[in-house]
């Protein structure tokens, strides 16, 4: 709406009028939108309430009921019954594809995202970047990009080795069938342990990955085990969040790739040694990036450079993002830096996604020794929680369990993407499932309410609106924002955009539903159903796009 009143307004004047000049005020008897003439003081050399009085008094247009000037503000009332009719069609006939549209052009955006480690837990922020990296996904998605998902796990390094050597020493097959990662986390713990009083662990550990990256068979054999049997763990997890991948090439896949880029950084003259280790300098405001130890054995970094430049080769992606915590801001500088003194182009195109902590009471939640907290757990309670409400407010509810899976998995999800990923976010099961306040169980009792008005609204024939009253306003206004609002949750990697505007839609619709006998009057009711399909649309939307599902009835 925004760009058709700077159309209108740019008619009337001969100063530049941007989108974001026009505001839309807080109270609606000053109108729908205003543009504040302030700006224009100057150059025309007139006070702002003469330039608003004049330019008032001269726009017309049929989309506009009514413009007033106000202390230097133009105000700007719609005609809302033509307006309200366009909205409403254009989205019952667009259905699902409203606020769908073509600005990727078809480009490839690789994601990495979620990147848990083998045979340790699926810790918070793994959790943090595998909804933020979805919902980013989709969004692109719905922009018109092409998102490859890749789980760029971390199942290498010289942690597996003391991970060969622990489970040989004190190793039990079944309790690591039974419970993977808890069994070879204990291990990994034992060994670290063991490892201060008995330094020659720390020579088998490095002997052990050496073995490893050599590929010695048993050695191979017991790794891939490993990885197998935490992935079937993290993948009861995706599939709780209904979160899946286009790849799961991680760090290992690029054990046989590291070679030739180390020679090409040496070709390039871009290696220095320095204290028997090799590296890149990266200029002052960083250090050295480290790509080989004195011991000749790779690192993560070396890993990411060959990772970026094979998904150039394989996707020819248009960006390639790393949706990972903020405490590995450096290290993407410095992979950034890396490539860019390589001479690739295109290192401008690898951007760092970074997100906060998940704080506890205001700590970090820690996934280190004792204080473990499984994720898996933290989901399951969420669950329970869901049903224990379900119990108590819709006893006869037909898929309970289901519903119940829904909604929890959907409030952990919405409280972590609501609110900007580089803040930091409480972490309080309770209130991210309460069904008020700016929680995903609202929203999805929201959805549910307009839904079983259309189950008891017979089929509605063509609507005309010859009416709007100000609790549809709102609705109608809200909707029509939904489009501006995917394309700059898109272009910012901002899903809390559309969390926020969900929750928003939401209230306007609830004031709605509290204030208006929908059925009531036979004489609206076909525009009514009409607005509440509109809602139900763009409410299930917006969910979807959060990685969020909508029940029907909850
Ligand atoms: N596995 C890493 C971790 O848990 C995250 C990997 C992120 N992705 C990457 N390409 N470095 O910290």
């Amino acid at each position: 709406m925004k760009k058709k009143i700077v159309e209108i307004l740019q008619c009337f004047t001969s100063e530049l009028i941007e989108e974001d000049m026009i505001e839309i005020p807080t109270y609606a008897h000053l109108g729908d939108f205003a543009l504040p003439c302030f700006p224009f003081a100057k150059k025309l050399r007139k006070s702002p309430i003469l330039i608003a009085q004049e330019l008032a008094a001269t726009i017309k247009d049929e989309k506009i009921e009514k413009v007033e000037a106000v202390n230097g503000y133009v105000n700007i009332f719609m005609k809302r019954t033509t307006f309200t009719y366009s909205i409403l069609t254009t989205i019952l006939k667009q259905g699902k594809q409203y606020g769908s549209s073509h600005i990727g052009s078809g480009g490839i955006i690789s994601i990495d995202m979620s990147s848990p480690n083998i045979a340790k837990p699926f810790s918070m922020g793994h959790l943090r970047s595998t909804v933020i990296g979805n919902s980013i996904a989709l969004l692109h998605e719905k922009s018109g990009y092409k998102p490859v998902k890749i789980n760029h796990l971390g199942d290498w390094g010289t942690q597996f080795g003391k991970l060969l050597v622990a489970y040989k020493l004190w190793g039990n097959e079944k309790k690591v069938r039974e419970t993977p990662i808890e069994t070879l986390l204990a291990l990994y713990i034992r060994f670290h342990e063991e490892a201060k009083v008995d330094d020659s662990l720390n020579d088998k550990g490095r002997a052990a990955f050496k073995l490893l990256e050599d590929g010695d068979a048993e050695a191979l054999a017991l790794w891939e085990w490993f990885r197998t049997e935490s992935l079937k763990e993290f993948q009861q997890i995706y599939d709780l969040l209904g979160v899946s991948f286009d790849s799961f090439q991680g760090e290992a896949y690029y054990n046989d790739k590291m070679e030739p880029i180390v020679g090409e950084l040496l070709q390039k003259n871009l290696l220095l040694e320095s204290d028997g280790a090799l590296v890149v300098d990266v200029g002052d405001s960083f250090p050295p990036c480290l790509i080989k130890k004195s011991d000749g054995a790779t690192l993560y970094a070396t890993r990411d450079i060959t990772a970026a430049i094979h998904r150039k080769r394989t996707y020819d992606f248009a960006k390639s993002l790393y949706v990972v915590g903020n405490e590995q801001s450096l290290h993407f500088a410095q992979l950034k830096l890396v490539l860019g003194k390589m001479g690739y182009e295109w290192s401008d195109a690898i951007l760092h996604i970074p997100f906060g902590l998940i704080l506890k009471d205001g700590k970090k939640l820690s996934t280190r020794k004792g204080k473990i907290i499984l994720l898996e757990e933290v989901l399951n309670e969420a669950i329970q929680l869901a049903e224990t409400t379900i119990e108590e407010k819709n006893p006869l509810l037909a898929n309970k369990k289901e519903v119940a899976k829904i909604v929890g998995v959907g409030a952990v999800i919405f409280s972590d993407l609501k609110q900007h990923r580089k803040h930091d976010i409480d972490f309080d099961l309770k209130k991210m499932l309460q069904t008020e306040g700016e929680t995903g169980p609202y929203i999805q009792y929201t959805y549910a309410r307009a839904c079983s008005i259309l189950r008891k609204a017979s089929a509605q024939s063509a609507f005309e609106v010859t009416d709007v009253n100000d609790y549809e306003w709102e609705i109608i206004k809200s909707i029509e924002q939904f489009p501006p609002v995917i394309e700059r949750a898109t272009a910012e990697y901002d899903p809390s955009l559309l969390a926020k505007y969900a929750v928003h839609l939401a209230q306007t619709f609830n004031s709605f539903y509290g204030n208006v006998q929908i059925m009531k009057d036979t004489y609206y009711l076909s525009y009514r159903i009409a607005l509440v399909q509109s809602v139900v649309i763009v409410l299930e939307e917006s969910l979807r796009l959060l990685g969020i599902k909508a029940p029907m009835e909850m």
